[in-house]
């Protein structure tokens, strides 16, 4: 064997590492998920080749496992104090959430995310005790599963984790109220070649604080000088402060995931399809040369954030929660983007999707806005459907005051399967079968609900077990 073979084996091996992969967040908090066979094969059809869950929903790891798509999955911030008690409960976690899967179901599980966000300052130190705990015993429940190679964890922190004390990402370490916590996680992560997963939100910046330059924000910006350093976008000047805060506490070649990064198309003045375009498509062909931050040069490894629009996610943070989708609820793109990885340079949609009948749930056109029921009727409508989309300046924002009561009563209608009682709001809404969608406001027709195969299993189950019992009972 040559040198000049080894060498081409060597580019070639570089060349695959640098071509970073396309990765996405996978979130199910929606009242009609599509069916995740569907979602497998549109991950498959856009190519995308790494996931992140926010959870182990078992028909979403099956319908994983007939592919090779790489998982990271997770688990629930309300679930770490009893992992965090009981190393028996986080053995039975990893048995049925992770060796299960791996073992019958072939899925390419890589990641386990312990925990989302759990430091957040929003979350008043709620999990601070029971972040690490929960971490070591996952590992150690790992490891006696004997994954500890095949399977890393990690804990997906938001970047208010570390703050900079100058401004510049060379000022970046860890947050002082928490730092000793961070550096123990830090420490615990780099002897089991676990990653640090950090999220990065350039929009929630923007969303805190009006004056933040919204071009330094989607990327192209005067650029920010940090000693010789250039920055020029919001990214690389945080990514750089959580790398400096590393090198700081004697971290600096740990490796970075990026958990979730993304611009939201709904739900503020700022989330609009125009931005989440430019944010994301900016964000992709800068990562997608391999040439990195200025402080770390490489690959960066980035899940976007999301794959699907969820419309039961909590609006606490704000309406724009529940319109970080690359696609739709039902799987449609949104916008032109290019992930570099089909033939036509675009998103494929969702195949064979089911839905509901073409009707529409609209306010009565000869009822006044002023009738007394309406006010009420809209905010019934509002507080169990989804009406995020109706603020100032984004997609639905241009309705008059009856489209917008439409569109009131139409996201409860189909939230509710198109049921009849469901359009009855004291007389004043009807039927129809007209679309009333505007130009930039879809009024949307539910999919039909999914039932999971779990659920099937157990209607399945039943009538045998009863036939069981009938059998032995006649034996007796
Ligand atoms: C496995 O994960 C699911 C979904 O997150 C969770 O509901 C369940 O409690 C987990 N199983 C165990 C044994 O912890
Ligand atoms: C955190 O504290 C604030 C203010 O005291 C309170 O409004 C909020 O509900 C708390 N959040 C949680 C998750 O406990
Ligand atoms: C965490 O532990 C400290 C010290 O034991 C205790 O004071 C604090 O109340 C605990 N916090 C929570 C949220 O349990
Ligand atoms: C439509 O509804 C939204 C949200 O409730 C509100 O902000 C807006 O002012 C309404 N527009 C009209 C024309 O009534
Ligand atoms: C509903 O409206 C129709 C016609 O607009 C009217 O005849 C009927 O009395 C109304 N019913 C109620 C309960 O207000």
């Amino acid at each position: 064997m040559g040198w000049g073979f080894v060498v081409v084996l060597l580019t070639m091996a570089m060349v695959i590492q640098r071509t970073s992969s396309i990765r996405a967040n996978w979130g199910t908090q929606a009242s009609h998920p599509l069916p995740p066979d569907t979602v497998v094969r549109m991950l498959r059809d856009n190519n995308i080749q790494k996931v992140k869950l926010f959870d182990a929903e078992y028909d979403t790891l099956k319908a994983l496992g007939e592919s090779r798509i790489e998982v990271m999955v997770g688990i629930p911030n309300e679930m770490l104090s009893t992992l965090a008690s009981s190393l028996k409960a986080a053995e039975k976690w990893v048995a049925i959430n992770v060796s299960t899967h791996i073992s019958t179901n072939n899925v390419n599980i890589r990641y386990v995310a312990v925990g989302n966000e759990p430091f957040l300052s929003s979350y008043n130190g709620s999990y601070l005790n029971t972040t690490f705990p929960a971490l070591r015993n996952i590992q150690t429940a790992l490891t006696k599963a004997g994954l500890q190679n095949q399977v890393k964890v990690t804990c997906p922190l938001n970047a208010d984790v570390y703050e900079t004390s100058t401004t510049l990402p060379s000022g970046g370490n860890f947050r002082a109220n928490i730092h000793d916590l961070m550096i123990t996680i830090v420490k615990f992560l780099s002897e089991n070649d676990s990653p640090f997963t950090v999220n990065i939100y350039p929009f929630i910046s923007l969303y805190n604080d009006d004056k933040f330059p919204i071009d330094y924000a989607l990327g192209v910006s005067k650029p920010l000088s940090d000693g010789e350093t250039l920055y020029n976008n919001m990214f690389d000047a945080n990514y750089d402060t959580l790398v400096h805060a590393l090198e700081k506490n004697g971290f600096g070649k740990m490796p970075i995931v990026v958990g979730e990064i993304g611009w939201p198309t709904g739900g503020d003045k700022n989330a609009n399809v125009e931005f989440a375009r430019k944010f994301n498509q900016g964000f992709m062909d800068h990562i997608s040369g391999g040439k990195g931050t200025p402080k770390r040069p490489g690959p960066i490894d980035a899940y976007l954030f999301s794959l699907i629009d969820e419309d039961r996610k909590s609006v606490e943070p704000g309406y724009f929660e529940r319109h970080w989708g690359l696609f739709t609820f039902d799987g449609l793109p949104k916008y032109a983007f290019n992930l570099g990885t089909t033939n036509t340079g675009a998103l494929v949609q969702a195949k064979e999707v089911n839905y509901l009948m073409k009707k529409w749930c609209v306010m009565k056109p000869n009822v006044r806005l002023d009738d007394p029921q309406v006010a009420a009727s809209v905010s019934f409508a509002c507080s169990r459907g989804d009406c995020t989309s109706l603020g100032v300046g984004t997609s639905c924002g241009k309705l008059d005051g009856k489209e917008n009561v439409s569109y009131a009563f139409n996201s409860y209608y189909q939230m509710n399967d198109q049921e009849d009682k469901a359009c009855k709001f004291s007389n004043i809404s009807e039927v129809t079968k007209t679309d009333p969608s505007t130009e930039t406001c879809r009024f949307p027709i539910m999919i039909l609900p999914y039932y999971s195969e779990a659920a099937q299993g157990q209607v399945f189950f039943l009538p045998l077990l009863m036939a069981t019992a009938i059998v032995l009972l006649s034996v007796f």
